[in-house]
């Protein structure tokens, strides 16, 4: 029998993870090295990616590249695309990079009626095409390895319509674009796991609210309504990529973990 700890290992595979310089982005980096895996990190051009990078080398001595994307842009995609498949090797894709409920985007962060159609379009671009132009592009390296993985992060906004009374009183909002990006994510994730088997295995990962200083209002809502009685750490969701990425999740295709602390199940 296999030992768990071989399962675990990711050693000769190579992940790319986009919005790596994110809250969540910068965990799963040393987590996936800390199990071997060289790296591709990618996020914006005004972030300290090269940084992220050295730190990781550093830290774990595996192989990190870096990769300046907006992926926003097609254009830019179609590039960074290219450049991917000519150096040959990919087992593992985590779509990671996402406007979020704090981009200070106009017309996301407010009031339904005043939701601007132009940043809806952008964030589904962001959000949901960019995840499916990937996974689209690089089938033909994640399905040659024997073991190709997608992990698509999704949000409890992507399963849940959200509790306006957590948000009474307070400047914070929940754009209607971003559940409905997650959500499309989550069920592209389905279909994507249907169609690239037996190759690629596809699963997402939902994440519940992670404390990131919000205002005491809002995080003593939160809790309450939350069984574990806390907001989520970004350390929380290092297990789960851990097990979806690697053997230990062989059999498991198609699915959607809830890491919310029990916040869904009510
Ligand atoms: N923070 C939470 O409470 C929470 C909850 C549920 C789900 N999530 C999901 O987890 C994932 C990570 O979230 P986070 O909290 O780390 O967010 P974050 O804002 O800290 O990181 C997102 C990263 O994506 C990058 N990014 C955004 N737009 C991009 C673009 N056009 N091109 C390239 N990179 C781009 C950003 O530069 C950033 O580094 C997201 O998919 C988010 O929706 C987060």
């Amino acid at each position: 029998m296999t030992t768990l700890n071989a399962l675990m290992k990711l050693n000769g595979r190579r992940a790319l993870i986009t919005g790596a310089c994110g809250g969540l982005g910068r965990v799963m980096a040393p987590t996936f090295a800390e199990l071997g895996a060289d790296l591709v990190l990618l996020d914006r051009s005004d972030t300290p990616l090269v940084e992220l990078a050295a730190e990781v080398t550093a830290e774990w001595g595996v192989d990190v590249v870096v990769r300046h994307c907006d992926l926003e842009s097609q254009a830019t995609r179609d590039e960074l695309i290219a450049g991917l498949l000519q150096e040959g090797r990919l087992d593992i894709l985590i779509n990671n990079a996402a406007f979020v409920g704090t981009s200070g985007l106009q017309g996301w962060g407010v009031p339904f009626a005043e939701q601007s159609i132009e940043t809806w379009r952008r964030a589904l671009e962001v959000n949901l095409t960019a995840a499916f132009h990937l996974c689209q592009s690089l089938v033909p390296l994640l399905q040659v390895t024997g073991h190709g993985s997608i992990i698509n992060i999704g949000s409890i906004y992507g399963e849940y319509g959200p509790d306006w009374g957590l948000y009474k009183g307070t400047s914070m909002s929940n754009p209607a674009a971003y559940s409905a990006s997650k959500g499309g994510l989550l069920q592209l994730t389905r279909w994507l796991a249907t169609t690239m088997a037996p190759a690629v295995r596809v699963n997402a990962i939902s994440p519940g609210g992670i404390a990131r200083g919000q205002v005491q209002a809002f995080v003593e809502r939160y809790e309450a309504r939350t069984p574990l009685g806390r907001m989520a750490t970004e350390d929380d969701f290092r297990g789960a990529v851990a097990f979806l990425a690697s053997d230990m999740s062989a059999y498991v295709t198609g699915q959607n973990l809830l890491i919310d602390g029990g916040w869904g199940v009510w």
